[in-house]
């Protein structure tokens, strides 16, 4: 059988299917990956962005790249695969979307449980409080402090050497143990321990499906290979299951 119908088949019989996908998703909104010709690390170096050091010795320069990128997410809008996942939930067939990525565009195309493992970058949070505000719009005033106890703010985001949050870490895992099927879409995997999930699920029987244009870790684990863009796989898996995106 064709493969995106035989996923169809897969899904639609399956008792509890879960998303696990990366920034791939994102990149037909608009949004830049990180590895590739084109990604993000192509362009600028993480150490000098994404990690508590670089923070502590110029959050104006951290501030300037996450404010970038909000602006970026402000105007992207969810696509269709977002949206599949987002039908897909709502008709039953999916029970969560775990995800690596920070631009919360899964929310705003409608998925409810949301399992967002690396942060928002549409949040801060008070490096000395702790409280948490949602951006609207970008930041004007940078480093922006906190407007409850004047504290420095931060990207509510997991930067490389820090810990995930341990409950959202959990409830991934479990998830991923007691799936019966995983659709992965978009990531290269090349981040632990999110990058450990599929593995985690296939190790407790779990069907692998692997949406991607270009081979990652999974390839060769996967039960299936899908080698196409995220969009012309929500077009194609929503005509097999007869559902609108
Ligand atoms: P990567 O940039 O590592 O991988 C993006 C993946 O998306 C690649 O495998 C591409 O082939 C694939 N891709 C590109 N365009 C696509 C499309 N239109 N449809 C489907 N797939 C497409 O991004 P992630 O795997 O998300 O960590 O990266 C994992 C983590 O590394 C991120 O969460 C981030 C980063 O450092 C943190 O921020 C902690």
């Amino acid at each position: 059988m064709e493969a995106v119908w035989e996923s169809a088949r897969i899904l639609a019989n399956s008792r509890l299917a879960v998303a696990f996908k990366g920034a791939g998703i994102s990149a037909e909104s608009g949004i830049p990956t990180f590895r590739g010709k084109d990604g993000l690390w192509s362009r600028f170096d993480p150490r000098d962005l994404a990690t508590p050091e670089a923070f502590n010795r110029d959050p104006r320069l951290v501030w300037e790249w996450y404010s970038w990128r909000i602006e970026r997410v402000l105007a992207a809008k969810p696509n269709k695969a977002h949206r599949l996942l987002a039908r897909l939930e709502d008709s039953g067939v999916l029970k969560a979307v775990i995800t690596q990525n920070v631009d919360g565009l899964h929310r705003r195309a409608g998925s409810r449980r949301v399992l967002e493992l690396h942060g928002n970058v549409l949040r801060a949070r008070c490096t000395r409080c702790g409280s948490k505000l949602e951006w609207r719009e970008k930041p004007s005033n940078l480093p922006p402090s906190c407007p409850r106890c004047g504290g420095v703010l931060r990207p509510d985001v997991v930067w490389f050497g820090e810990p995930l949050d341990t409950s959202i870490l959990e409830e991934a895992f479990g998830l991923a143990r007691r799936s019966d099927v995983m659709i992965i879409i978009g990531t290269s995997g090349a981040v632990d321990p999110a990058g450990l999930l599929p593995l985690a699920a296939k190790e407790s029987g779990a069907t692998l499906i692997n949406v991607n244009p270009e081979p990652n870790r999974y390839s060769g684990v996967a039960d299936i290979e899908l080698r196409m863009r995220a969009v012309e796989f929500a077009e194609r898996l929503s005509r097999a299951l007869g559902i609108d995106v």
